[in-house]
């Protein structure tokens, strides 16, 4: 049996927990089946750890997270937090996470399932088959840069500001994430920025360039205005294989990229940090894009495949465990190609099911694929 595996698990507000549970079920089969040991700690994060511990993102959450070899992150916020004042709000919970751990790389891919090409609200020609990796930096640029502040002007009008910051080094390893993946991909990085307005948009081009050249000569290397990317994933998504932004614009994009597979409940996402040159760890977060959905929370109705695919994601990029991320995600395909549906994917003809049916199909087909 392999040595243990360190799994942080943070279920989070709103639907997290639910969803969250769906992927025990998961790691319970692959214990069993494929002799996969997890060690499992839990933490609180978000909403739930303001109302328990006073912060959305405690000191002790952290230390477990520094501890363990992953972090599968479910979501955080609702409605209830919404009134706190801003260094309080429960989405700071996952900030911090990146922040301190050092999560600088945020990789989300937007890919069309074949049987769910008509759930796009774009056209199936335009979306088929669409198979794009946005490679979005998560420490730096505008959410963390100084100063920023909301202040009283001499003239007494309010003033509020941000900074956005980018030091080169930052932004260099950022680009070789995105040029190692589009290696194993189809080759080509999109980089965007708005080198046109912002100094810093012009040093993100000039270092992504001199990567490049240096080390990646062997991938295609575009540069897009980050609003011309928002068009051009809209009119023609397909010329796009990964798509690399600083935090702000790769925030955006992914959303965007997200919406044009028209199921949001799909996608899961990876944030990694540096490899330790001593020990060849590096910390990593997974969580789905989507988020604590308040609306449908506690209904048994949320859609669990985007955190089970997380899950799929963190033994790929955690533990180099391909064949069993690949068998999980065949899974899913499988039980979607059968007809079943969450409401967020439903579409005529299927069957309507909710959350648990559809985690108790996915073990199912994860059963017989490894009959
Ligand atoms: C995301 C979210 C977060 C972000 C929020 C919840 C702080 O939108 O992960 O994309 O802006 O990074
Ligand atoms: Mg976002």
């Amino acid at each position: 049996m392999p040595a243990n595996k360190k799994l942080l698990v943070l279920p989070g507000d709103g639907i997290g927990p639910e969803v969250m549970g769906e992927v025990r079920r998961v790691i319970d089969w692959m214990a069993h089946r494929r002799s996969l040991s997890f060690e499992i700690e839990e933490g609180l994060v978000g909403g739930c750890a303001i109302d328990a511990v006073g912060s959305p993102c405690p000191d002790e959450t952290v230390a477990k997270a520094r501890r363990a070899d992953a972090v599968l992150f479910g979501s955080v916020g609702g409605p209830k937090w919404d009134s706190l004042p801003f260094e309080q709000r429960p989405e700071l919970g996952i900030l911090r996470l990146r922040k301190d751990l050092g999560l600088f790389a945020n990789l989300r891919p937007a890919v069309v399932l074949d049987p769910l090409v008509e759930a796009s609200s774009l056209k199936a020609e335009v979306v088929r088959g669409v198979d794009i990796m946005v490679v979005r930096e998560t420490v730096g640029g505008v959410y963390f840069g100084e100063p920023r502040g909301v202040e009283k002007a001499a003239d007494g009008r309010r003033r509020g500001f941000d900074t956005q910051v980018y030091f080169e080094d930052e932004i260099a390893r950022v680009a070789r994430v995105a040029f190692d993946l589009a290696r194993k991909r189809r080759g080509k990085v999109t980089s965007v920025e708005k080198a046109n307005v912002m100094q810093s948009g012009r040093l993100w081009r000039a270092v992504v360039g001199e990567v490049h050249r240096a080390e990646y000569a062997d991938v295609q290397l575009e540069n897009m205005y980050a609003d011309n990317c928002a068009m051009q994933l809209c009119s023609r998504p397909k010329q796009f294989d990964v798509i690399l932004g600083d935090n702000l614009f790769g925030d955006v994009l992914s959303d965007l990229a997200a919406a044009l597979t028209g199921s949001l409940g799909m996608l899961p996402s990876a944030t990694l940090g540096a490899v330790d040159a001593t020990t060849g760890k590096r910390h990593a977060l997974y969580e789905p894009i989507h988020g604590s959905a308040p609306d449908i929370a506690g209904k048994g109705v949320a859609n669990p495949c985007a955190q089970m695919l997380s899950f799929a994601m963190l033994l790929r990029w955690s533990f180099g465990l391909e064949e069993d991320a690949r068998l999980l995600e065949t899974a899913i395909e499988k039980v979607l190609a059968g007809g079943l549906r969450t409401a967020d994917i439903m579409q005529p003809g299927m069957a309507r099911v909710g959350t648990s049916v559809m985690g108790e199909a996915v073990v199912r087909e994860l059963e017989k694929l490894a009959a």
